[in-house]
């Protein structure tokens, strides 16, 4: 909810600066008007970097929806897989300032998630698609998924020490939060995988 009004937000500064721009010759801009601030660059830090770790998160977790057995994996995979389509949505959303909001989440595609990953991500997709179904896969998930979350956190902290943008701190700051949650989540289910 608050992601939405906040690229409302965004997107109604960008009209006001594009109205600003077709009425230069003829009237002055208004003090309000002001074209919308480019992104920082420990903005586009952010979600880039997000970005990566969390395609790396959303692709590992699409694979174990198709091969976790335990209950209490499969629905994290569930929750994560859901929670990354969120933030994937969201970001894509924060390169796009001027583009109607819509109250539907739009989960990427396979090929947009793999398109994020970075060398480190690439390589445990390729891990995972190759492992076979078994406890040893879902004991290698859940890790990864703590080692993952883990990267998720210190990239929110990275940015929340320079919170330089309204957005992109409230959206730091929300990640941030489930992040934790799923930190203490996947401690619970490590303990009962054994
Ligand atoms: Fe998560």
């Amino acid at each position: 909810m608050q992601r939405r009004t906040l690229l409302a937000g965004l997107a109604a500064g960008a009209t006001l600066a594009g109205g600003a721009v077709r009425a230069q010759s003829s009237a002055p801009a208004a003090a309000s008007a002001m074209p919308a601030p480019a992104l920082s660059d420990a903005a586009r830090t952010h979600i880039r970097d997000t970005l990566a770790a969390g395609s790396q998160s959303l692709m590992i977790s699409r694979i174990a929806q198709g091969k976790l057995k335990h209950p209490m994996g499969r629905q994290f995979a569930d929750f994560e897989a859901a929670e990354q389509d969120g933030i994937a949505d969201v970001l894509k959303g924060r390169t796009m300032p001027g583009a109607k909001p819509t109250g539907a989440t739009v989960a990427p595609t396979d090929a947009e998630v793999e398109a994020n990953l970075d060398a480190e991500g690439r390589a445990a997709v390729a891990r995972f698609r190759d492992m076979a179904a078994g406890p040893e896969f879902e004991k290698a998930y859940i890790q990864a998924e703590v080692d993952g979350h883990r990267k998720l956190l210190g990239i929110q902290d990275a940015y929340l020490q320079v919170a330089d943008d309204a957005a992109e701190t409230d959206i730091a700051k929300l990640a941030k939060g489930r992040i934790q949650e799923h930190l203490v989540i996947l401690g619970d289910i490590a303990k009962h995988l054994g």
